[in-house]
């Protein structure tokens, strides 16, 4: 994509891009990280986000889609700035991950798959997340939060919810 170009990014991700195209012999490679990166800056893949990434790779929207509904960490729809995953697959199920589910729902105020009013969290039920011998876990974002209970989701929260009002990033959190 030359530098002309309109793009969807951060005048740093987009040169981050230009740069990560040219590392791999075969600019496919970089599809995946491309898609990380981006959902990191945009919150998730967007329409726009694939058709630039399509178009900085040089194959089709088809394509970038096809590939990136097979990872589930990739989204399609926007979520909280704070996304919970929880993980509801046997070993945790077991250690009481539908309790946990069920108290992060009573706690939010939303159901599967919502977002708060405030854009502040998101939540949702996941497979596996590796952390089976330690259940029930849950992932937020980036972080892994393993051996909890009900009685820690508000804490939880709370502790989001703090780093939210030190970034300033959400108004109402
Ligand atoms: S079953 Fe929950 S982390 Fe593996």
């Amino acid at each position: 994509m030359s530098n002309e170009t309109m793009t969807v990014f951060s005048p740093r991700l987009a040169a981050r891009f230009d740069a990560l195209v040219e590392k791999y012999p075969v600019k496919r490679s970089a599809l995946i990280p491309m898609l990380l990166y981006a959902q990191d800056e945009i919150g998730y893949l967007s329409d726009s986000v694939i058709a630039e990434v399509a178009d900085r790779i040089g194959i089709t929207e088809l394509e970038v889609r096809n590939v990136a509904t097979y990872y589930s960490m990739l989204r399609f729809k926007p979520v909280g700035k704070y996304n919970v995953q929880v993980c509801t697959n046997i070993s945790c199920m077991l250690s009481g991950a539908y309790e946990l589910y069920e108290r992060f729902q009573q706690e939010l105020g939303i159901g599967p798959k919502g977002v708060t009013a405030d854009g502040a969290f998101s939540l949702e039920e996941v497979e596996c997340i590796g952390a089976c011998c330690w259940g029930p876990a849950i992932q937020v974002n980036y972080d892994f939060l393993d051996e909890l209970t009900p009685e820690l989701v508000p804490g939880i929260l709370e502790s989001y919810r703090r780093k939210a009002r030190t970034e300033g990033t959400v108004s109402h959190a």
